[in-house]
């Protein structure tokens, strides 16, 4: 059975004020009724195919983890002392399972909308990990996205529907992706991986000794609380943070992937969040208590106040306690550097 492994780190400034440090993006319900974190774990709650979930995260996220993990037997949780980023994060869970288990690293944030292709995929790569490939999923690639990963198609691999990775390039910069984009050869990297435990911990070994030593002197110096495991703080407090996509993927000679067309979305801003909510016969999307008059794809959150908007079109209103944002669709990738998001 495959072990997923949910990843439950950052903050989430983008969606504010919606998604704030106290209650981040992951905890709430963005998208349908459940949360992006609920969806995750749903996702990979097939008792014929996977195992209890370990979920890696730091004390600040415990208390939501914890209780919307309510209901799924023998989940565990890997408490870090310390936020130094993926590669650390996966290393601890892979260092606490057997060396033949398959993980499926799943990070917590993400919206995606068919749980069956979702399903499908998850199978396909944790064959191709068993193999001991490095597997991520690949994401048809729609944008020049400088935010994302990106993986070029190599030759495929017999018939297992998925392709080595000639090259894993994290996070280019705007003139390479437009070019990577253009060629048609390049996903993106929906930050999804199947590793076989051993596989993960020898190429991480190789490429960043230092992570894999101090990761597993947090391990052995760790401890045991119920379903709770606490590695040592001063172990793992010498990690240098760095990225599975940096330290590992772009490093291996192991990569694959599989494509999954499974209607993803990492809801990065409001824009994002809005396209992936399903809109009325104008397109709008609304959320609490508000009026719309000729207008058309707006979305509009409240919490309380009522909310009337007259003749717009692609504008967004959110409006939170005390804090209202409104923004065009193009705006929203700049939330992040409001002082209100900066400073909540
Ligand atoms: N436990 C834990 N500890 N989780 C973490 C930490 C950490 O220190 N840092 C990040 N995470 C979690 C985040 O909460 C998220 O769920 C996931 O790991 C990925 O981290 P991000 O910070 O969101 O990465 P990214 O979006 O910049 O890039 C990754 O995802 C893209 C797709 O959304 C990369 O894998 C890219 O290549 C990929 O395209
Ligand atoms: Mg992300």
């Amino acid at each position: 059975k495959i072990t997923p492994v949910i990843l439950c780190g950052g903050s989430g400034t983008r969606l504010w004020p919606r998604s704030r440090a106290s209650f981040p993006k992951p905890f709430l319900p963005l998208v349908g009724d459940r949360t992006l974190f609920e969806g995750t774990i749903a996702r990979a709650a097939d008792p014929a195919a996977f195992a209890p979930p370990i979920v890696v995260t730091g004390s600040a996220h415990l208390a939501h983890v914890e209780s919307q993990l309510a209901g799924h037997d023998g989940a565990q949780v890997i408490v870090e002392p310390s936020a130094r980023n993926t590669a650390s994060a996966i290393a601890l869970a892979a260092l606490r399972l057997p060396e033949d288990a398959v993980m499926l690293v799943c990070p917590s944030d993400h919206h995606i909308a068919d749980d069956q292709a979702f399903a499908a995929a998850a199978q396909a790569a944790a064959a191709l990990a068993a193999e001991d490939w490095l597997v991520s999923f690949g994401i048809e690639a729609k944008s020049p996205e400088t935010g994302f990963g990106y993986l070029q198609r190599g030759d495929s691999i017999g018939d297992s529907g998925g392709y080595q990775v000639a090259r894993f390039v994290e996070k280019p910069d705007i003139d390479r992706a437009r070019e990577f984009l253009a060629s048609g050869d390049y996903a993106w990297n929906g930050g999804i991986f199947a590793f076989r435990t051993g596989a993960f911990l020898k190429e991480l070994g190789e490429h960043r000794p230092a992570i894999l030593a101090a990761a597993r002197a947090a391990v052995e110096a760790g401890r045991e609380e119920g379903a709770r495991f606490h590695p040592d703080a001063d172990a793992f407090g010498q990690i240098a943070g760095e990225s599975v996509d940096y330290a590992v993927m772009e490093n291996t000679r192991r990569a694959a992937m599989v494509p999954a067309d499974m209607g993803w979305s990492d809801i990065g801003n409001w824009h994002a969040l809005r396209d992936a909510r399903d809109g009325d016969e104008n397109g709008n999307r609304v959320h609490g208590d508000a009026e719309l008059v000729d207008c058309r794809n707006v979305l509009v959150e409240t919490d309380g106040p009522r909310v009337s908007v007259i003749g717009l079109e692609n504008v967004i209103v959110v409006v939170d306690g005390n804090d209202v944002l409104v923004t065009t669709i193009d705006g929203a990738q700049l939330v992040g550097k409001l002082s209100g998001a900066v400073n909540q």
